[in-house]
């Protein structure tokens, strides 16, 4: 994504229309009690909530909190001057809103944010939510106040906050070791395929959650790291900042956080854009029936791609060749029992990722193609990668263990939303959601994201409450692109489905989330996201080759056909002018982010 956000996208805004009544931005309003207008959320069901003392926001030095990602490109010192409008600070929450803070009970969650130029009022709070789970959403602001990000471009004059989630960074974190799954070689493999696999992955995830557990201070937190209490710390945010409202912009997990607020606190919403979105209460089937589809899709994307990339090891092979060597491969790789893969097995990194490993099985495989597509589609190593394992050498569709999110903060701060019934938790509960799904799954690809949270979280410890719809009548923007893989579109269409005074944005192309992009065309949809949280005009119906805007009572159509989609830098799809011999973007990219 990098190369396409560094060009700046054309914003073409009305004017904003500016809330006066939000204080300036350079006083803290550190003394101003959580929930100062309208009292406390009321709750519902199962949210209990207890009142709390006041907090008071600590400022802090930002050199103190250069959030690693950032460090490891800045070489950030105690020396180095920093951009004015960039602030850091902490705010004390209690770990359990059940109970009031106390000692025992207070966890602190660390945000930054960029805020207007000394002397300019702020037209407001927007929230940014970084997904990931596991990502750290800080770095956003210092991004954005170095200059390196336009996600917020043209929306200097807001407040922005970007908050860490608790158990993660600046906020008080999960103590993640690693090392505790991966020392056994019956797990060296993305998904188990027999009974003894299946209870060797159970008892290395048991065993890895408990050391979380065990490591963490203060005891306990891992018990509340849910979406519950994460709106709840944003809330508190926003309430000790002293907004009434919040705007919103969340992406992949940060729509299931986004949704969740706007259920809870529906009258603090101001304008909320939720960008490739994971839906609240829809079955584990459907997700996984969904994300096969998504990933046949995009085999004959990536075919798609080929017909137009000479470099392409198929080209001029005709319509369908790489969805056909595909099929070959995992057929050839299912009767040889596996691959070799040269570059694999040394313990050295490859390809700008983690080890990898040799031979390479067809599991392996089913998890390469995955891999290749999910978050930033490269379909141009998926076609060498494939055309180079029917020659022998698997090596760019090999498993790379290191870079699986089960050992990472995803696996605590999903489960802890995702409930797995008992009748899941054995090897055959597990595979029937698989073989349910071989109806949407003509390449036979059977891996799925979704799929794995079913193994992951069958070792979560606590009781999980089952998730329902979240319905609401409030008009926030909902954003999908046709091709993302993390999130099929079906599934914001789903979310968008329940909430009749919404709006529906589809960016047409490839990729996960779209806020990100700048530069038109494949910018179009993100420069509808922030005149949006500029203005809060939502766009009007739309239909053109870039993006389709669906408002309210609207009924969205099929999915475009694979191949009616263009293909490359007008999709987002970056792969076209990454290097592909040299791409560190490559496969299975980071930990901590299965969204
Ligand atoms: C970071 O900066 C310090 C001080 O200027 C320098 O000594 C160090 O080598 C730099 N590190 C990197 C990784 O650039
Ligand atoms: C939070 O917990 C720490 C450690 O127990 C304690 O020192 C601190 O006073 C607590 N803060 C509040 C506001 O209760
Ligand atoms: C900021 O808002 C205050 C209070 O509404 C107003 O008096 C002041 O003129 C505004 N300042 C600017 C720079 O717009
Ligand atoms: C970012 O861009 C703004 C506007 O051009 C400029 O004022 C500011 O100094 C830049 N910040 C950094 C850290 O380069
Ligand atoms: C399970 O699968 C692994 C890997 O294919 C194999 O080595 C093992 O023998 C299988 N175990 C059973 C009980 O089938
Ligand atoms: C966690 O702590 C308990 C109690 O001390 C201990 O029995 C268990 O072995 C520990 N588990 C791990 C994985 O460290
Ligand atoms: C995290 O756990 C390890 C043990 O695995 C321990 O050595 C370390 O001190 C813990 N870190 C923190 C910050 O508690
Ligand atoms: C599978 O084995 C056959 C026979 O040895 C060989 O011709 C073929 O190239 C192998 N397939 C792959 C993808 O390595
Ligand atoms: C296998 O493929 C990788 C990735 O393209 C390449 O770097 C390596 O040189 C190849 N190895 C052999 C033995 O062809
Ligand atoms: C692309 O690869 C070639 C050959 O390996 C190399 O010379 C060139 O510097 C690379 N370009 C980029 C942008 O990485």
């Amino acid at each position: 994504m990098s190369l396409l956000s560094i060009s700046i996208g054309l914003l073409s805004l009305a004017l904003p229309a500016v809330s006066s009544s939000i204080p300036g931005p350079l006083k803290h309003h550190s003394g101003a009690p959580w929930y100062p207008k309208g009292g406390r959320p009321s709750g519902g069901p199962g949210w209990k909530t207890v009142p709390q003392p006041p907090q008071q926001i600590k400022w802090l030095d930002c050199h103190d909190r250069v959030p690693t990602t950032v460090q490891a490109v800045t070489n950030i010192t105690a020396s180095t001057p920093l951009p004015p409008n960039l602030f850091c600070g902490e705010l004390v929450v209690p770990m359990d809103y059940s109970k009031r803070v106390s000692a025992q009970n207070n966890i602190t969650v660390g945000f930054a944010m960029v805020r207007p130029p000394k002397g300019t009022n702020s037209s407001g709070l927007i929230a940014y939510h970084a997904g990931g789970p596991g990502i750290d959403a800080a770095t956003k602001a210092w991004e954005t106040a170095f200059n390196q990000s336009t996600t917020f471009l043209g929306l200097e004059d807001f407040d922005l906050l970007m908050m860490n989630t608790r158990g993660l960074e600046y906020s008080t974190p999960l103590n993640i070791s690693s090392g505790v799954f991966f020392n056994d070689p019956l797990i060296n493999h993305p998904f188990p395929t027999n009974e003894t696999q299946y209870a060797a992955y159970q008892s290395a995830m048991t065993n890895f959650l408990e050391s979380v557990n065990n490591n963490t201070t203060p005891a306990g937190l891992m018990a509340h790291v849910s979406t519950n209490e994460i709106i709840q710390d944003m809330d508190a945010l926003r309430g000790v900042l002293g907004y009434e409202k919040l705007h919103y912009a969340g992406i992949s997990y940060g729509t299931f956080v986004g949704a969740a607020y706007a259920a809870r606190f529906p009258d603090r919403v101001g304008r909320f854009v939720i960008d490739a979105v994971i839906p609240h209460g829809m079955p584990f089937q459907e997700m996984i029936d969904h994300q096969m589809t998504a990933i046949n899709r995009l085999i004959l994307r990536s075919d798609a791609f080929c017909m137009t990339d000479p470099e392409c090891p198929f080209h001029g092979q005709g319509k369908g060749a790489v969805a056909k060597a595909w099929d070959t491969l995992l057929a050839q790789t299912i009767k040889n029992g596996s691959i070799p893969a040269p570059s694999c097995g040394t313990g050295q990194p490859f390809n700008g990722g983690a080890p990898c490993n040799t031979p390479v099985t067809a599991t392996d495989l089913r998890f390469g193609v995955h891999a290749s597509f999910r978050s930033d589609s490269d379909f141009p190593l998926f076609n060498l990668g494939v055309h180079q394992a029917l020659n022998g050498n698997a090596s760019h569709l090999a498993y790379q263990p290191l870079e699986d999110v089960r050992e990472t903060v995803v696996s605590p701060l999903l489960c802890s939303d995702f409930a797995v019934e008992d009748s899941w938790k054995t090897f055959k509960g597990f595979n029937q959601f698989a073989l349910n799904s071989r109806k949407d799954d003509p390449h036979s690809v059977i891996y799925s994201q979704t799929w794995q949270f079913v193994l992951m979280c069958a070792a979560w410890p606590y009781k999980v409450a089952k998730q329902t719809t979240l319905k609401n009548d409030l008009d926030i923007m909902w954003v999908t692109s046709d091709y993302d893989l993390n999130l099929p579109t079906e599934l914001t269409t789903f979310a968008w489905e329940q909430t009749p005074k919404a709006s529906l944005v589809i960016r047409h192309g490839d990729d996960h989330t779209s806020i990100d992009f700048s530069g038109t065309p494949a910018g179009a949809a993100a420069d509808l996201t922030k005149g949006f949280l500029k203005t809060g005009v939502m766009p009007k119906a739309q239909a053109n080759s870039e993006v389709t805007v669906i408002s309210p009572g609207g009924h969205r159509g099929a999915v475009p056909n694979p191949y009616a989609v263009a293909t490359g830098l007008v999709a987002a799809d970056t792969s076209v002018v990454e290097n592909i011999t040299t791409s560190s973007n490559a496969i299975q990219k980071s930990t901590g982010t299965l969204f």
